[in-house]
């Protein structure tokens, strides 16, 4: 079983206890991945229907662990929960609900005073939310996902996250060097890349 999760690049690894949480009983990665891929859609359908959308509030904490829930809850016992686990990313156990309280109020009071423009603040709030790393595993697709419904709250259409990019490995480094440059409060390289106008953009 331990030999089943195998982190990729810029990935947490998980616990031996947190394997134990997978729900359905696989055998390779490969087979991990199609389910976690196969979850995962079905929880944007679930965010992302305009029914849900009209009535979604993405700033509460109760509906980000709801949203990971619908996200994963197919594959991990643990899904909607917050981790109990320390991490090489992200804040100690203790300090995650506090720090997500604070980040929370610190982006209603973005969205309220436009201290940000709209993509920049989204990107702001997927920041912040990823380097708290509330979850064991998730963290990166359920805090894009979260930003992508910021961003349609705030009149904007959801990010392609450098989706036309045709070099995985290329927009991963795009990706993960943004967030560093995020780190040192430089949002810029976050913005071109999320809006696919970074530098891994393929020719049309
Ligand atoms: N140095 C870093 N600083 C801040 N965030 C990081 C860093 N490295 C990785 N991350 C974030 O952590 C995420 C990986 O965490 P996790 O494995 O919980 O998420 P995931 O959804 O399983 O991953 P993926 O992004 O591959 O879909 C990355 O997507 C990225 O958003
Ligand atoms: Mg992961």
């Amino acid at each position: 079983m331990s030999e089943l999760y195998r982190a990729d690049f810029g990935d947490t690894p998980l616990t031996a206890d947190e394997i134990q949480g997978l729900i359905p009983s696989l055998a390779t990665q490969r087979e991990l991945n199609e389910v976690e891929f196969a979850n995962v859609m079905s929880g944007r359908r679930w965010a992302l229907s305009p029914r849900r959308l009209a009535t979604a509030d993405v700033l509460n904490v109760s509906y980000l662990l709801e949203l990971h829930r619908h996200m994963f809850d197919a594959t991990w016992r643990w899904a909607g929960k917050v981790r109990t686990t320390e991490r090489t990313l992200g804040v100690p156990p203790h300090r995650i609900l506090p720090d997500l309280g604070a980040l929370l109020g610190d982006a209603d009071y973005w969205v309220k005073n436009s201290s940000h423009p709209p993509d920049e603040l989204a990107l702001r709030f997927h920041h912040r939310l990823v380097s708290i790393h509330p979850f064991s595993n998730g963290n990166g697709r359920h805090s894009r996902l979260a930003a992508d419904i910021l961003a349609l709250r705030l009149g904007r259409p959801i990010f392609p996250w450098g989706g036309t990019s045709s070099n995985d490995e290329a927009r991963r480094r795009e990706y993960l060097a943004a967030l560093r440059s995020a780190d040192g409060q430089d949002y810029s390289p976050l913005v071109a890349f999320a809006r696919g106008t970074g530098k891994n953009v393929a020719a049309p």
